[in-house]
């Protein structure tokens, strides 16, 4: 693939974050949504003319057999996602799938094999490790401009009634706070402080047994800390606070998309603004777009096996709260 040619994007499952993915890949130069596909013909025909598609599929096999599209974002529930990312891998298309992953490490080993075993390009798309402000946060801490972090608190809630039609709550669709929310503040300890050498987890359930709610202690070999917490009870402000040996670092709310950052030094607290103009989702976008056009089937940001730790560390927590699937 040239680069500078045209990158034919597909989307299966037009849900709601499907909406605002295609809204930002529209603001993204040499790509075009090119097809869409939906379990109805309906729902396809009027996504596609809204963010004007050239194809619109009633099922998500015949996206995957199009020759023409180079690359899918795959937005459906969690429980599908080996199932339609190795449908695409094997139609030799590049995958980029929504978080988490799957389900668990056995199903992302498996889509990682697909991937080597068809050379295509496969990443997770966990948008927030493309994003501006938290690449400015990460290096802060990577230089240890204000020294090494002794604390991090990390939480993400809102509040969802308790209705099995919701996608988030609906067990046999992977329902449940860890798994869709929980999995931001455990993705910002494992950039920043790493691997930690003991988890702590409780977890609070709705009648489905699905957690309502996952209050996570990560401790490290150094003595910091982080405090991670996922609830669909209450909504939470949901930053990342970073406590450092000369500062406090303040990514504000809400810290996984577009936002400033504080940073309190010297008794002066400093909000750095990034100036963005979109949802959030091109910079994945781009960093894909470019890998594809580099002929790679990894990406050296989201790697395979940063995918890996995230979802065993995902495993791990659902052992020790006892959240089953
Ligand atoms: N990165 C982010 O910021 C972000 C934000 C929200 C969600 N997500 C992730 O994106 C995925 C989708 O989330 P969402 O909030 O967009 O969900 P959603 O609104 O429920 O949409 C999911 C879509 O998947 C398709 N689907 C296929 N089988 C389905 C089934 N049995 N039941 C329901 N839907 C089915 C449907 O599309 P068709 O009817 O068109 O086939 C549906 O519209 C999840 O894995 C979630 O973790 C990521």
């Amino acid at each position: 693939m040239k680069h500078d040619s045209i990158i034919k994007w597909g989307i299966i499952g037009l849900g709601s974050i499907a909406h605002k993915f295609a809204s930002d890949l529209l603001t993204v130069n040499n790509a075009e949504l090119y097809a869409v596909a939906s379990r109805t013909q309906e729902k396809a025909d009027t996504f596609a003319k809204k963010y004007k598609a050239i194809k619109a599929y009633d099922s998500y096999n015949a996206l995957a057999k199009d020759s023409e599209v180079d690359a899918v974002y795959i937005a459906t529930p969690h429980v599908y996602h080996k199932e339609n990312a190795m449908l695409c891998l094997r139609n030799g298309i590049a995958v980029l799938c929504e978080k988490p992953f799957a389900m668990n490490y056995s199903e992302v080993h498996e889509m990682i094999d697909c991937a080597k075993a068809n050379n295509v390009l496969l990443m997770e798309a966990l948008w927030t490790y493309f994003l501006p402000h938290y690449n400015y946060v990460l290096d802060l801490i990577k230089n240890e401009t204000f020294g090494k972090v002794t604390q991090l608190e990390a939480d993400f809630g809102f509040r969802q009634e308790f209705d099995e039609s919701s996608r988030v709550i609906n067990k046999s669709l992977g329902g449940g706070s860890l798994l869709d929310i929980g999995i931001y503040p455990i993705f910002v300890a494992l950039t920043t402080l790493g691997q930690p050498i003991d988890i702590e987890a409780q977890a609070t359930f709705f009648e489905n047994e699905v957690d309502s709610s996952c209050s996570i202690i990560f401790k490290y070999k150094n003595g910091a800390k982080a405090y991670l917490k996922s609830t669909l009870l209450e909504e939470t402000p949901t930053e990342a606070i970073f406590h450092c040996e000369k500062a406090i670092i303040t990514i504000n709310s809400k810290f996984h998309q577009p936002t400033t950052v504080s940073i309190i030094s010297n008794g002066k607290e400093d909000i750095k603004d990034f100036g963005y103009t979109t949802i959030g989702y091109n910079y994945e976008v781009i960093h894909f777009n470019n890998l594809l056009r580099q002929g790679k089937i990894q990406s050296d940001v989201m790697s395979f096996s940063f995918s890996n730790k995230l979802i065993k560390t995902l495993d791990k927590v659902r052992l020790i709260i006892g959240l089953e699937y």
